[in-house]
């Protein structure tokens, strides 16, 4: 089960300004999420835009009669599912490793029996410092887990490891909490996102789609333990945590790369929304109107794309292989028949012509359609528990 209650325990660095972005992060995917700071996060952080996002008082002092009569410290220690700590300042993993208690934060996260995720956030050096190298292994010694830093340039002018990992993926991380591994030792290849066929320099053939499906997949494939590669066309999604990301731009360079990764994937899912056709040539410069007559037309001619999904079908062996379809009439039907005509173990269908659901959206609506010709209809979901009940369903298959 995924932490409901999250803590979140913020110290004070500069990063703590990213502790509203943060919180909804974590409240978009659900989550109920409760405030502490250090005195010094205050000054970093507005206690009163957090308690605006959160929807819950904010805590920073120890002995407040007031807050202390609502909710005591044990109890909001108690409260917590998991308690987070973002940003994790090199202070505060000192304290931390210590047994310190000498404030609210400290204090709480020494009470608190739920598991601690700490994000730490510092200058470089102070990341490098053995004390602060021995303290990250105390905690971890505890069972404490840790995400990020990540490498970049530090808000003290510093380049290095010290940034705070980005607030979606560490919203990505507490939802990885407590999930049982049940896809360890699998190897998972999905592809998302349209692909691009290049018409000359500067122009392409593409379609709408975000790639969010697919994202979704690859992560929630690395929350369950698998290893993840994910072959991502054209989007602006961030990587999902854990996962080994390839880009590629048109649909012979997708096959390249799922041909090149076929043989180690035990399953692969195929969301991406493949070019069926492109651009017969390709011009290296950039196509120009003056050199065709005024007001003319002009013709592309178009070419067939390889199927992927079909070829990886044929010679799939043991390994289980998901197709998507992508259909705006008769969903049903045509989704059987594109079952039969790729070979594959499963298609997920959904209606494109709905504007609630598919296409650029965060929700999506879609239909299992096995071999066996049982159709499974799934309400409007969140794509992330879309991708949840896919891998239900492909656990089970594999279990046989
Ligand atoms: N697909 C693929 N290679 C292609 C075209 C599609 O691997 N050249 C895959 C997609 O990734 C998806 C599935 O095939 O998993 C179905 O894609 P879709 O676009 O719905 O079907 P098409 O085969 O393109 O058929 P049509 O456009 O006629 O519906």
């Amino acid at each position: 089960m995924d932490p409901r209650r999250i803590l979140l325990a913020i110290s004070g660095g500069i990063a703590a300004y990213k502790a509203p972005e943060l919180v909804r992060s974590l409240r978009r995917a659900d989550h109920l999420v409760r405030c502490v700071l250090t005195p010094e996060a205050s000054r970093f952080v507005s206690p009163l835009s957090l308690q605006a996002v959160s929807g819950h008082s904010v805590r920073s002092d120890l002995f407040d009669a007031g807050e202390e009569g609502k909710i005591d410290h044990i109890g909001l220690a108690d409260w917590a599912d998991l308690v987070l700590v973002a940003p994790a300042t090199a202070n505060l993993m000192a304290k931390m490793a210590q047994g310190l208690a000498d404030d609210l934060v400290s204090t709480v996260l020494l009470a608190t029996r739920a598991p601690i995720l700490v994000a730490p956030a510092m200058n470089v050096n102070m990341w490098s410092h053995p004390a602060t190298q021995s303290n990250l292994a105390t905690l971890r010694g505890r069972g404490v887990s840790v995400i990020g830093p990540d490498a970049g340039e530090l808000a003290c002018g510093w380049e290095g490891l010290g940034r705070m990992s980005d607030p979606g993926v560490i919203a990505e991380a507490v939802a990885a909490q407590g999930v049982p591994p049940t896809l360890a030792g699998a190897r998972v290849l999905v592809t998302a996102g349209g692909t691009s066929e290049a018409i000359d320099a500067v122009r392409s053939i593409s379609n709408r789609s975000s790639g969010k499906m697919g994202f979704a997949i690859a992560s929630e494939a690395a929350r369950r333990g698998a290893d993840v590669v994910l072959v991502a066309g054209v989007t602006s999604l961030p990587t999902p945590l854990g996962v080994r990301r390839v880009d590629v731009q048109s649909a012979l360079e997708m096959r390249e790369t799922v041909l090149a990764e076929f043989d180690e994937a035990s399953i692969i899912i195929k969301a991406a929304a493949v070019a069926d056709f492109r651009p017969a040539e390709v011009s290296d410069r950039k196509i120009k109107k003056e050199e065709l007559a005024e007001g003319a037309s002009m013709t592309l001619e178009l070419v067939q794309n390889p199927d992927i999904l079909r070829e990886i079908s044929a010679r799939k062996g043991d390994r289980t292989v998901v197709g998507f379809a992508a259909e705006s009439e008769d969903v049903v039907a045509a989704a059987k028949r594109k079952l039969v005509r790729k070979g594959c173990d499963l298609i997920v269908a959904n209606d494109i012509s709905r504007n609630d659901a598919g296409f650029d959206v965060d929700e999506n609506a879609v239909l299992f359609v096995w071999p066996n010709g049982e159709v499974e209809e799934l309400p409007l979901l969140p794509k992330p528990g879309v991708a949840a009940q896919l891998f239900d369903r492909i656990e089970k298959l594999r279990e046989g």
